[in-house]
């Protein structure tokens, strides 16, 4: 943590100006009464305002049992279905209503009522069944954005079975992995999907995969893109079945939803951390539900006649909660786009905004820096107007903020600006739009029930308006929060917990989360979130462990070490940059530079691609032996370097900046 950087953050922070919520917002909100936060003051019990959103087999007899931290469990003694309450309980008064309205990349539609996503919902849960997913079974999905995605996770939510979606974009090597660690035996795929004009055969990854754990995985569910299949698609005879050929033997079939216990694991999400394994944040049923369900009415300010539209992808958390489960728990019409924002033409998403009347708009600063660089001119040929707008996933320039404002929200949208990760399950910190006036570049105050701080190394509180930076933690915990890492107790308490906690401790007041991000808090209260301070990096908005990426890189047979640090990048936020140590003998060259990119974009996806390849003589090695990335990061950033004397060689950073400086 650079705390010489704060004063001046500080000061750059204090000249933003608020802005206030629009009048014609405030007198349609579904909150506008400030003791909302008073209530959830109550705690625990002022989340049971949540929990009441959503429709249970069984009340809850605990709100929440914190009797073996940091293993929280909320709504204990309670059942319910996440299936039944997204779908069935919506058909008496919306089932004609829209809950998706998909558009594909080539422009072909389709409109899914609540009734029609009740019959495939059903269907596909029989065709689980039927080739012998039972609940408690992990079905790992590697899907990209289309209709079949949420059905197909919600056919497991129905049958009890978590689901394991794993972003499409990642490729065979990070889906194996997954598969792996999940214990899955089920794979759904799709043939192709569309992207920027090509029907790309998405299957192969799965094939692969599947290869790549020998026999591991039984049984390969392949969707179909189109009524014909792929034409490089590869049917594996006793392992691969076409979802459509199963789904001639169920249609029309009715499969009852399990009612789980509250605590029952609903899905497990992988995510980057700081080792090369990734971690599977797993979550539960009761809790995770109602915290997305009352944020999605409360934060997004989701009315039954507001269409909306989170422009991001069901791959990553933002999609689980607010794509699938929060919104469909609270009954929205909701926009679902397959493809590339530009294609065929930069106004695409515009274009679909006013197709589809969207009243909500969500989504990432890096899409808001792209929209900025193509030019507000693609937006005016389009007639949209938003109500609310959302940003989620990275810290937002006040100048984007502005640019957002005004061209997309034409100055009458709210914008909430939320901070949250894949293992807070909901959004934890943000304002509330119709209570809180909006400053540019701040995340605003915590959610309702939701008690942050910011502490220093030796975890003392921060007090707000120093105008010091520090770790942002929470202090109490939430419905939404994460159960475990699946598999690994252990490793859930040393990343998330063990630094400010008293871990002896059976008082949850002694527990305190940590984020992984530094941020400040200014004498209003609003947070400013400035980023992770582990090797993670947050690339347009993914998350993606430095390790994660050295451990491919050092597979190129020329390489010896590998140390990957985050440069600053004007559009997605942050890039990997590589300092590679090759082997004795190997001279540095264009090719091992490619190789180098290239394992890179096969091993885990395009969107992980480094900016620079850099190779040195050596990396900066503390005397125990740990890479000090940061120090890599202050060389990509062309800033001056922090203390050096940890380090075996104090010199190494320095020679290694006037080598990259030269080549
Ligand atoms: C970052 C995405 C600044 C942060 C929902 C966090 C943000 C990581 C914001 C989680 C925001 C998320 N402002 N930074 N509004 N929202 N982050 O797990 O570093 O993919 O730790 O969840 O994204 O990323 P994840």
């Amino acid at each position: 943590m650079s705390q010489e950087e704060s004063p001046t953050f500080e000061a750059r922070l204090s000249e933003q100006e608020y802005y206030r919520p629009p009048p014609a917002f405030i007198g349609q909100a579904n909150v506008s009464d400030p003791d909302i936060y008073n209530r959830f003051d109550e705690y625990p019990e002022g989340f049971e305002e949540y929990a009441e959103l959503v429709d249970w087999d069984e009340r809850w007899d605990t709100i929440l049992d914190a009797s073996d931290p940091p293993f929280f469990s909320w709504f204990g003694g309670g059942k319910l279905n996440a299936s039944y309450n997204c779908v069935d309980r919506h058909l008496e008064e919306y089932g004609d209503k829209t809950a998706f309205v998909w558009e594909g990349e080539p422009g072909d539609t389709r409109r899914i009522a609540y009734q029609d996503l009740y019959h495939r919902v059903n269907e596909v849960a029989a065709v689980l069944q039927s080739v012998g997913v039972e609940e408690d079974d992990v079905v790992t999905l590697h899907l990209p954005m289309v209709p079949e995605l949420p059905i197909t996770m919600l056919a497991c939510a129905r049958i009890g079975a978590p689901h394991s979606e794993v972003f499409g974009g990642f490729t065979a090597p990070a889906l194996a992995n997954r598969l792996e660690d999940a214990n899955s035996r089920y794979l759904v795929t799709i043939d192709g999907y569309y992207r920027r004009g090509e029907f790309l055969d998405h299957k192969r990854k799965a094939d692969a995969a599947v290869e790549e754990l020998e026999g591991d995985v039984d049984t390969v569910l392949v969707w179909t893109r189109e009524d014909e299949l792929h034409p490089d698609t590869n049917m594996v005879d006793g392992r691969d079945v076409l979802v459509a050929d199963l789904l001639d033997d169920h249609r029309g079939d009715h499969i009852d939803p399990v009612s789980r216990n509250a605590s029952d694991t609903l899905f497990l999400m992988y995510t980057s951390g700081t080792t090369g394994k990734p971690k599977g944040a797993q979550h539960g049923t009761g809790g995770y539900l109602s915290y997305v369900a009352g944020t999605s009415k409360y934060l997004f300010d989701i009315h039954p006649t507001d269409t909306y539209w989170c422009f991001a992808d069901i791959g990553w958390i933002t999609g689980h909660s607010y794509i699938v489960y929060g919104p469909l728990a609270i009954g929205t019409s909701s926009v679902m786009y397959e493809g590339a924002p530009d294609h065929p033409h930069k106004g695409r998403v515009w274009e679909i905004a006013e197709r589809y009347d969207v009243d909500i708009f969500h989504t990432s600063p890096t899409a808001v820096r792209m929209f900025m660089r193509w030019g507000e001119e693609y937006l005016e040929p389009y007639d949209f107007n938003f109500k609310h707008m959302t940003t989620v996933g990275e810290p937002i320039q006040p100048e984007v903020w502005r640019w957002y404002y005004t061209y997309v929200g034409h100055e009458t949208a709210v914008i909430v600006d939320t901070w949250w990760q894949t293992e807070t399950g909901g959004v934890v910190i943000s304002n509330l739009p119709a209570l809180d006036d909006m400053k540019p570049g701040s995340v605003g105050r915590a959610m309702p029930g939701i008690k942050p701080a910011i502490f220093d190394e030796e975890g003392n509180e921060i007090e707000a308006g120093s105008g010091n930076a520090g770790y942002l933690v929470l202090t109490r915990p939430w419905p939404g929060i994460l159960q475990t890492l699946y598999g690994d107790d252990e490793r859930y308490i040393s990343e998330y917990w063990e630094e400010f906690s008293d871990t002896e401790s059976d008082d949850w007041r002694d527990w305190v989360y940590k984020a992984g991000d530094s941020a400040v808090q200014a004498a209003d209260g609003y947070y400013r979130v400035m980023g992770r301070v582990d090797d993670v990096m947050n690339v347009a908005g993914h998350r993606l462990g430095s390790m994660e990426l050295e451990s491919v890189i050092v597979e190129v047979p020329e390489v010896s070490e590998a140390a990957v640090a985050a440069r600053d990048h004007p559009q997605k936020g942050e890039v990997p940059d590589v300092y590679a140590v090759l082997m004795e003998g190997i001279e540095p060259s264009e090719s091992i530079r490619e190789e180098v990119v290239s394992a890179v974009e096969t091993e885990i996806g395009k969107f992980a691609r480094p900016e620079n390849v850099e190779f040195v003589n050596a990396l900066p090695y503390t005397r125990s032996g740990k890479i000090m990335r940061r120090l890599l990061g202050e060389i990509s950033n062309d800033r001056s370097l922090s203390d050096t004397t940890t380090l075996e060689d104090p010199d190494v950073p320095e020679r290694i900046r006037e080598q990259v400086h030269v080549s």
